[in-house]
């Protein structure tokens, strides 16, 4: 199977597991990323069911519109039912970075408005330890050079994301060459550095259940 067909098919089982929430008139958190995108052209089938949806991004709120489904503000939705985003890397605790498509603070949100946080990922983002996937960080333009002195103090390699202005105005570092023992401890001290907006680490609200792509079928992992 191609990758493709390994996220088409996560995103299959992930409709089939959000479908009582639709019934049930929730409302449905939709993530950012390649595989994010195979969930949202299939939610098309059921835009008439759905009673509205939150986008992480601008990008998943344009492709979500165009399939005639409704987007709504998370200030004007509530809590989500359910929440569907990819990865970059998950451990086998759920914990995960995330960040590659530099949507990372809004993925963070919605997943921490939601009840359910289910991650949809081919079998390549499951890993022992998190850190080969280089960690995303959101930072305030003018922390920039201060933040990538307080990650080198950290044992990180910070590369700043050239070109890259996310949906909230501001840059991404990259850290590279940061092996994560204690995702948790992590993600809180990165958190802490003046000028970061938030990092790519999901360890203080990991998913709940990991949907992971394989050639011999959808594997399903809950905390
Ligand atoms: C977006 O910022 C990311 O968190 C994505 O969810 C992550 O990069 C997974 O993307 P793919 O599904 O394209 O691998």
């Amino acid at each position: 199977m191609t990758q493709d067909e390994l996220k088409r098919a996560v995103a299959q089982a992930a409709i089939s597991k959000v479908e009582s929430a639709i019934a049930d008139g929730e409302i449905i958190g939709i993530g950012t990323g390649s595989t994010a995108n195979f969930f949202i052209d299939l939610l098309a089938d059921y835009k008439n069911d759905i009673r509205g949806t939150v986008a992480s991004s601008e990008a998943s709120a344009e492709r979500l519109k165009s399939h005639g489904i409704e987007v709504l503000e998370l200030n004007n939705a509530g809590t989500l039912g359910v929440y569907v985003d990819g990865a970059d890397e998950s451990n086998h605790h759920l914990e995960l970075i995330k960040g590659g498509g530099a949507a990372l603070t809004r993925e963070k949100i919605a997943a921490a408005a939601s009840k359910e946080f289910i991650c949809i990922a081919d079998e390549s983002k499951l890993v022992d330890r998190l850190g080969a996937f280089p960690l995303p960080i959101e930072v305030i333009p003018m922390a920039r050079s201060l933040v990538g002195r307080e990650v080198v103090k950290l044992g990180g390699n910070p590369v700043y994301r050239e070109g890259v202005v996310t949906d909230n105005g501001n840059v991404i570092i990259d850290v590279y060459d940061f092996m994560i023992d204690v995702p948790r401890k992590t993600e809180e001290t990165l958190n802490n550095i003046p000028g970061v907006v938030t990092n790519g680490l999901f360890a203080l609200r990991p998913a709940d259940v990991l949907l992971l792509g394989t050639p011999d079928g959808v594997k399903e992992m809950t905390r």
